[in-house]
């Protein structure tokens, strides 16, 4: 599926610190970008188990919706001593209306709860899984991680969820201390530095035109 400038992309999100990224991303690309939020379209229940079901739910929903090529992300934060939670329930740790100092205190309590204090106690990985699907039912998927420790108490306020409590390998930051540009750190031929620019860099080299 190749991405022409000028096309119209549908970002099948409600999110809007996701929306934003995809657009800090996409800036050098010239496509058309519309949400699924700024065109009302209903947001589809995330029923599956992995990132990918998930991402696949979220922009078939669109894209049959809109009849257009839509792309959606599916991400979440796997905290290692959790067993990998709260992973695909990442946004749900956050209650209902979504309240992420909230779900960083929870995720700080379930790790103070089995005595995880040393940053090697407290690896955690986000990860970023994107669909980009067809009207016609097609799809392709791209997926990032990127690695770190988690830190109490959260810094920063750039960013949205969890960055303020995530410091990635090689960093003496929280990707709250970042601005959307250093936390993607991508650039043309660049593997990029967040999990959502990882698993971007590889969408465009195969589907866009730089
Ligand atoms: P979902 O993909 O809609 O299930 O939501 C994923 C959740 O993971 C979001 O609501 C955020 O809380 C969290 N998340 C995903 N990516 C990031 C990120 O780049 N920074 C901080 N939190 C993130």
């Amino acid at each position: 599926m190749k991405l022409p400038r000028s096309s119209k992309l549908l970002i099948a999100t409600h999110n809007s610190g996701k929306l934003d990224e995809f657009k800090t991303l996409f800036a050098p690309f010239g496509l058309n970008l519309v949400s699924a939020g700024e065109l009302g379209l209903p947001e589809p229940e995330e029923t599956g188990t992995t990132f990918i079901q998930n991402a696949r739910i979220k922009a078939h929903a669109a894209a049959s919706a809109s009849g257009l090529v839509a792309l959606s992300d599916d991400s979440g934060l796997c905290v290692d001593a959790l067993d990998g939670n709260p992973g695909v329930y990442t946004a749900d740790w956050a209650g209902v209306p979504r309240d992420f100092n909230k779900a960083m205190q929870k995720v700080e309590d379930e790790l103070r709860a089995i005595g995880a204090t040393t940053p090697d106690q407290r690896r955690a990985s986000f990860n970023a899984t994107l669909c980009l699907a067809a009207p016609d039912g097609t799809d392709m998927i791209f997926e990032g991680i990127v690695e770190g420790q988690l830190v109490w108490p959260p810094i920063g306020d750039l960013g949205f969820g969890y960055d303020p409590v995530f410091k990635p390998d090689g960093y003496e930051k929280t990707f709250g201390q970042m601005s959307a540009k250093a936390k993607h750190s991508w650039a043309p031929e660049k593997p990029g530095l967040s999990h959502r620019a990882r698993a971007f860099a590889q969408l465009v080299e195969v589907c866009c035109d730089i």
